[in-house]
C-alpha cells in the first residue's frame, strides 16, 4: 500500500484549503476493503455495506465498484435514504432499523412499485401490520427481515451483553411474523438478520477502558460460539418450516472474521472499517488503515505547548466516554486537553513534546466514529498518492439529512 500521508504531506495538499475540512485517503481507503473482503474469500457470502457509515454517494458506489461482485447491496438506515440511494441509482437496499410512521410507509411502497429492491426491517406485529397496509394500498408487496436478537445471556434474561434492538430470539418467533405476514398481505419475509453488536461494536484494546479490555474480549469469545449456535439454529428451524430466505444478514466491521465463517449467513455487514475511525484501532481481530480525517486551522498559541484550533467538537454517539472525543493525529504528539476535551468553537490541542504547528497551520484529527464526520462537512478532498484528486459532496453537502 502506498503510504499514509505525513504531516508534511498533509501541509501540501491543503495548502490553500479552507479549513476546517474532511478528507479521505483511497489509498487507505481502498486498502481496507481489500482486507474486509479477504476476510470473507471463500466463505460464498457477500459484503453488505453499511451506508450509515459512510454517507458519501461517491464513495459508497467506488465500494461498489471496486468490490465487484464481492460486494452486494446497502444497508441503509431511513427510508428517505432509501429513496435517495436508488434515485442515485443505488439498489438492493435493506433498510437495517424499523419505522411504522404514515410517511415512511407511503414512500416504502411508492420505491417498492417503482422496482426498487429495497427491504426493512420488522421484530413486530406492528412493523408487519404497517407494511402490509402500505404494501395493499398500493397493490404490491413490500419485503420485509426479520431481526433476530443476538445478544447474549449467560445468566437468563437478567444479564443481557447486546444491544436493545428486537424482542425476537426464536426461529417459531419469525415464523409467526412471516405467517402474520402471509394472512395480512402486502408484505413479505424475505429474510433475517442477526446482528452480533456484543462482538462487532465491542473494543477489546481501548487504551481509554483499560482495566475492561481484558472482560470484553472474554465476552467477545464467550459470546461468538453462542452467536452462531443460535443463528444456525433459526435458520434450520425456518428452513424445515418452508421458509426460504433471500437474505441471512448478520455482523459488522468488528465481527467480519466470525461472521464469515458462520455457515448460516448469506452475507456480512460493513461500513465503518473503510474509513477505520479511531475507535476500529481498538479491535484486536482486525488491523485496517485510517483513512478519514478532518483538519482544523490552529488560531491561537495559549501557551508556549499548546495550539487552540478552530472548531473541533465532533463527538460520536453511544455510551459517553472518552473514547467518543476526536483523536489528534497529525503533528504527531498532540493531546486534548481533559478539562477542555473537543470544544464547539475551539479545541485546544498540546503538543508536549515539541512539533507543534504554527498559528495558521492545520492540526489533523481522526473522529472516534465513521460516517457521522460527514454530518459536520459538505464536502469529502479525496487524495490519493498524497494529492487531492476530487472532491465529492457527502450526504449534508448534497442537502440531506436523514436523521
Ligand atoms: C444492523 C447493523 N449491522 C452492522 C452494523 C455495523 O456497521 P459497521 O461496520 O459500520 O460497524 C451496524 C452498526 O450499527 C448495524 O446496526
Amino acid at each position: 500500500m502506498k503510504r499514509s500521508p505525513t504531516y508534511n504531506d498533509c501541509l501540501e495538499f491543503l495548502g490553500g484549503e479552507r479549513l476546517p475540512a474532511a478528507f479521505v485517503n483511497l489509498d487507505a481507503f481502498d486498502a481496507n476493503l481489500g482486507v474486509i473482503l479477504k476476510k470473507l474469500e471463500g466463505s460464498a457470502k457477500t459484503l453488505r455495506i453499511a451506508s450509515k457509515s459512510i454517507r458519501c454517494i461517491a464513495l459508497l458506489k467506488r465500494l461498489l465498484e471496486k468490490g465487484g461482485a464481492a460486494v452486494k447491496g446497502i444497508m441503509g438506515y431511513t427510508v428517505e435514504e432509501a429513496a435517495f440511494l436508488y434515485e442515485n441509482g443505488l439498489d438492493d437496499i435493506l433498510i437495517a432499523y424499523p419505522s411504522v410512521q404514515a410517511p415512511d410507509m407511503k414512500l416504502l411502497a411508492e420505491l417498492t412499485s417503482k422496482g426498487a429492491d429495497v427491504s426493512m426491517i420488522a421484530d413486530c406485529e406492528d412493523h408487519i401490520r404497517a407494511m402490509g397496509a402500505a404494501g395493499r394500498s398500493a397493490g404490491g408487496e413490500l419485503q420485509a427481515v426479520i431481526e433476530v436478537d443476538m445478544g447474549y445471556r449467560p445468566l437468563g434474561d437478567t444479564l443481557v451483553f447486546g444491544v436493545r434492538r428486537s424482542p425476537i430470539r426464536s426461529g417459531e418467533a419469525v415464523l409467526r411474523l412471516a405467517r402474520l405476514a402471509d394472512r395480512v398481505g402486502g408484505v413479505k419475509v424475505i429474510g433475517i438478520m442477526g446482528y452480533e453488536a456484543q462482538i462487532a461494536g465491542l473494543t477489546d484494546r481501548n487504551p481509554f477502558t483499560k482495566g475492561l479490555n481484558p472482560i470484553k474480549k472474554m465476552l467477545r469469545e464467550l459470546s461468538r460460539p453462542d452467536v452462531a449456535r443460535r443463528r444456525a439454529g433459526v435458520v434450520k428451524y425456518l428452513a424445515e418450516n418452508g421458509l426460504v430466505l433471500r437474505i441471512v444478514n448478520g455482523g459488522g466491521t468488528g465481527s467480519v472474521d466470525s461472521t464469515s465463517r458462520d455457515d448460516s449467513c448469506t452475507e456480512v455487514t460493513a461500513g465503518s472499517g473503510f474509513f477505520c475511525p479511531h475507535i476500529f484501532d481498538y479491535f484486536s481481530n482486525i488491523k485496517l488503515t485510517p483513512a478519514a480525517f478532518f483538519a482544523l486551522q490552529a488560531v491561537r498559541a495559549p501557551t508556549a505547548d499548546t495550539v487552540t484550533c478552530a472548531g473541533g467538537g465532533y463527538i460520536a454517539s453511544g455510551e459517553i466516554g472518552a473514547d467518543k472525543l476526536p483523536v489528534p493525529y497529525l503533528p504527531r504528539g498532540g493531546e486534548l486537553l481533559a478539562v477542555e476535551g473537543a470544544g464547539e468553537v475551539q479545541t485546544p490541542v498540546v503538543f508536549k513534546r515539541g512539533n507543534k504547528p504554527a498559528v495558521g497551520q492545520p492540526v489533523i484529527f481522526r473522529h472516534a466514529k465513521a460516517g457521522e464526520l460527514c454530518e459536520r462537512f459538505n464536502e469529502l478532498l479525496l487524495i490519493k498518492d498524497n494529492h487531492i484528486v476530487d472532491r465529492v459532496p457527502t450526504y449534508r453537502g448534497d442537502g440531506q439529512c436523514f436523521m
